[in-house]
């Protein structure tokens, strides 16, 4: 019997209550029954973004909620600065370009947050339409701090944020922190199958009236919507699992699911130093985090060997990190017992993999939530 538990940072694990309502009758699309449907998710999504402006669905992985954000709030000619932190800050930079744009970039080493008096000086001269950044850079497991990115750029600036893996894991206050637009994805916090994205736009803010993407054109889609509709034909049986998704969301609380998150993080922080690991990152997220695999491990081979042995799936490091990182994903439907079961697998795991750890770490772990330490 093979049973997989996802540790990685998307897909994460889906409730069978939310995969169940995948499975109810395709409706058709241009009904009342499903204008019905798309209006019950209007308010819910609204209050998980934190705004009160449009939230768009896209039928479409994360990424298709960050190209429309580019093809519909900037231009060719404009000036545009990306913060980039690791593997998705670069994603802005490449769908800026092949948007025909000239990004300036303020590239940081992996693992690290920008850095706020830079920016401060970067745009001390120069005004940009709009600022690119990530609220946690899943490759490396690190959050950003939005809020005070949003205090210092000027009115004239948009803030756009990419939250696919951030939003309801890592503090997120899209209006509260001036942001302007906000793309997110099913995948992760909202305990979904991949398939949605999501786009939030500030109340009021507009859209380029010909964006540079036919298929993403908020113009069209917000057309659509005040007609209870979306432009081209929805992932319908996606969206009965967002109500579903949006349903256990707010019978948990966003303020309960903060402090969830940020406990499953404590618990794996001080598990992974017990064990005499070292964390990636200066800034680590609530949803991921990324751990430097001991010298003289293999850490493709490890992970490969817990998946397969235990079905324990943690991800591996990204682009030059591969091998040399490793991350585990405390996001969505996740909790305390479930993070004990796969800490113990990397336990296990890294001492297959040749490492000597003892099991006191694990032990210290049991005793520190014991104890209401973490
Ligand atoms: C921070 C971040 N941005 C963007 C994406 C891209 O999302 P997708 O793979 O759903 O297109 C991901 C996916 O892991 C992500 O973690």
């Amino acid at each position: 019997m093979r049973k997989e538990i996802l540790f990685s940072p998307g897909p994460t694990n889906v409730p069978a209550d939310i995969l169940l309502e995948g499975a109810k009758r395709t409706i058709h699309h241009r009904t009342g029954e499903f204008a019905g449907i798309l209006k019950t998710l209007t308010a819910p999504l609204k209050k998980v973004f934190g705004t009160d402006g449009d939230v768009f669905i896209l039928t479409s992985s994360g990424t298709g909620a960050m190209e429309a954000a580019v093809a519909n709030f900037v231009s060719r000619d404009d000036e545009v600065l990306v913060l980039n932190i690791g593997a998705f800050g670069k994603r802005w930079v490449n769908i800026l370009k092949i948007h025909g744009l000239n990004p300036e970039v303020i590239e940081y080493p992996w693992g690290k947050t920008f850095n706020l008096n830079e920016v401060r000086e970067k745009i001390k001269n120069k005004t940009y339409k709009a600022v690119f950044c990530q609220l946690s850079e899943t490759s490396t497991g690190t959050v950003n701090d939005i809020k005070s990115l949003g205090e210092i750029l000027p009115e004239e600036t948009l803030l756009i944020v990419d939250a696919v893996s951030g939003l309801l894991s890592d503090e997120f206050q899209m209006d509260n922190w001036k942001v302007d637009v906000c793309a997110s994805g099913s995948q992760k916090g909202f305990m979904m199958p991949p398939g949605l994205a999501f786009i939030a736009v500030k109340k009021d803010l507009e859209y380029l009236k010909n964006p540079s993407s036919f298929y993403f054109s908020l113009d069209s889609a917000k057309k659509s919507l005040n007609k209870g509709q979306t432009p081209w034909t929805p992932a319908v049986n996606l969206l009965y699992q967002l109500v579903k998704s949006l349903k256990m969301i707010e019978e948990e609380g966003t303020d309960n699911i903060m402090k969830r998150h940020k406990q499953l993080a404590k618990i794996t922080r001080f598990a992974v130093k017990e064990m005499g690991l070292e964390l990636f990152s200066s800034s680590p997220s609530n949803g991921v985090t990324a751990v430097k695999v001991p010298d003289g491990i293999d850490g493709t081979l490890m992970l490969e060997n817990i998946s397969n042995k235990y079905g324990v799936r943690f991800a591996n490091g990204q682009g030059e990190y591969k091998g040399k990182i490793f991350r585990v994903a405390h996001m969505g439907y996740v909790n305390v017992p479930d993070v004990l079961m796969a800490l113990s697998c990397l336990w296990l795991g890294l001492n297959e993999a040749g490492a000597k750890i003892d099991s006191s770490a694990i032990a210290k772990t049991l005793d520190s939530i014991k104890n209401a330490a973490i």
